[in-house]
């Protein structure tokens, strides 16, 4: 990728000294062509602060990638590159899979993995996930670590243990230092394209059970590390009370990141 300007490097929180990242899941919406216009419309109404206050990447689909990465890296625009998933394999006979080296090869930074939709339609369990984690790992791209409760989860009061069970899976065999680098998305089923986001104290509470599954296996001090974003329904009126919060790095963001206006108030949020 080309040089960034130093200029346009996020700043790490001085609350607690980790870099938020801000991040648009675009699913299975816009072509390569639509791709193309909505980076350029974000970086055109995002300013130099914006992107002091954090890193933002964008997750297209991989048909938009190459196109993507072609723009940002000869406009110099300063956003990430992500991809939405990934397999983990390396090559092989597997009809219809992208593995986490081609990915690196296309300049792309981040990867969501085990987003709820890839576990609940496409049947993706916790050992899929971990090896999938490790897979982009390898590649020394960021796994972006979608964890969470369903709504019946919650209410039998499940949430702990759900996060726990999933956290478990991709942390336990790791070395500490592979650890520290994963990003987590607290993404509670129920929030994610239902209009209902998450109380800033369930957040607070998912990305702290998190954090508590990461120190049990790595100490502490690895999940002080561990970024954790907040991800399900938000939007221009409710990111600030969730970036207010010291636990929460960032926004995983899906439906509200598929205009230039309303990502970019949010990012400004
Ligand atoms: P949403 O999606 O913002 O549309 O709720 C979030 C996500 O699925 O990552």
């Amino acid at each position: 990728m080309a040089a960034r300007s130093r200029d346009f490097v996020a700043k790490p929180n001085p609350r607690n000294g980790r870099c938020r990242l801000i991040s648009g899941n675009w699913k299975m919406n816009l072509n390569h062509l639509e791709a193309i216009s909505l980076v350029q419309k974000l970086h055109y109404s995002l300013r130099e602060s914006d992107y002091h206050f954090a890193e933002i990447s964008v997750h297209p689909p991989f048909t938009a990638l190459r196109s993507i990465q072609l723009l940002l890296e000869t406009d110099r625009i300063p956003i990430s590159l992500g991809a939405q998933n990934c397999y983990f394999e390396e090559s092989g006979a597997y009809t219809g899979e992208i593995s986490s080296s081609m990915l690196g090869k296309l300049g792309v930074k981040y990867v969501i993995v085990g987003h709820s939709e890839r576990r609940d339609l496409f049947g993706e369990s916790n050992e899929i996930v971990a090896k999938k984690v490790n897979a982009v790992l390898g590649l020394e791209m960021t796994p972006i670590v979608c964890v969470g409760e369903s709504m019946s989860q919650r209410e039998g009061a499940e949430t702990e243990s759900v996060i726990q069970a999933q956290v478990d899976a991709v942390v336990t065999a790791m070395r500490p230092e592979l650890c520290e680098q994963i990003v987590f998305a607290y993404e509670p089923k129920w929030a994610i394209g239902s209009g209902v986001p998450a109380e800033p104290a369930d957040a607070v509470f998912g990305a702290n059970a998190i954090r508590s599954a990461v120190a049990k296996h790595h100490g502490e001090p690895v999940a002080n590390s561990v970024r954790v974003q907040y991800g399900g329904s938000v939007n221009s009126a409710n990111a600030k009370e969730f970036l207010d919060q010291a636990e929460i790095d960032g926004l995983l963001v899906g439906g509200a990141s598929l205009t230039a206006e309303a990502f970019t108030t949010i990012i400004q949020a």
